[in-house]
């Protein structure tokens, strides 16, 4: 489970002061800056993403660069209004290794995963979405607290205590680095993701 961090903050801003003072792993200790969720505090459904990238590091908003790009065109072809959506990530600062001007994203690792998850846990018990959607084994093990193979429990809910579902599925990050027949078939599974999670909120409405 979440590592015992004393009290939850109780406000959505609250999150957003103390993530910016968050000093809990070393990734905070970079030259990045936190960003926080985003979207309505009552939306059915949540986003859950693994980190910001560069472009959110910038801007300090998630999904914003490359891969919120690719993802706002897969929420738009399944119907789901990403502006009704609360969408956030698991890690929230930038974790990069410097490379000339370029700064290249790292995965953050399960320990900084199971620090930071303490945030995004006390945004879904503010929010209380009924749906979850974990994109990323990163976003996946910050729902559940333990590693799952993508492959294995996409396409079907995963119960969480309070009722809700978790639905998991690849991370867009993910399918921009494939290309030819992978590319189509990570895509192709993808959709279908989003399209049971379009058909769940059409029935949970
Ligand atoms: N990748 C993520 O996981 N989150 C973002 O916000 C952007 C890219």
């Amino acid at each position: 489970g979440a590592l015992d961090m004393g009290e939850r903050p109780e406000t959505l801003d609250a999150i957003d002061k103390a993530i910016h003072a968050c000093a809990r792993c070393p990734i905070g200790e970079l030259h990045n800056t936190a960003v926080m969720g985003e979207g309505p505090q009552d939306a059915v459904l949540m986003i859950v993403g693994e980190q910001p990238g560069d472009q959110e590091d910038l801007q300090g908003r998630p999904f914003v660069g490359p891969a919120g790009q690719l993802l706002d065109v897969h929420l738009a072809q399944a119907g789901i209004d990403r502006g009704a959506a609360y969408v956030t990530n698991t890690v929230k600062h930038f974790k990069y290794v410097q490379r000339g001007k370029r700064r290249l994203h790292q995965n953050p690792s399960a320990k900084e995963i199971d620090v930071c998850r303490w945030w995004v846990e006390s945004e879904r018990m503010i929010v209380q979405p009924k749906l979850v959607l974990a994109m990323g084994a990163s976003a996946a093990r910050g729902m559940l607290g333990k590693t799952v193979s993508i492959s294995k429990v996409r396409g079907a809910p995963i119960p969480l205590e309070d009722g809700s579902e978790l639905w998991v599925t690849a991370h867009p990050s993910y399918l921009l680095r494939l290309d030819g027949a992978g590319r189509e078939e990570q895509e192709r599974l993808f959709r279908a993701d989003l399209a049971a999670v379009a058909a769940r909120l059409t029935e949970l409405a």
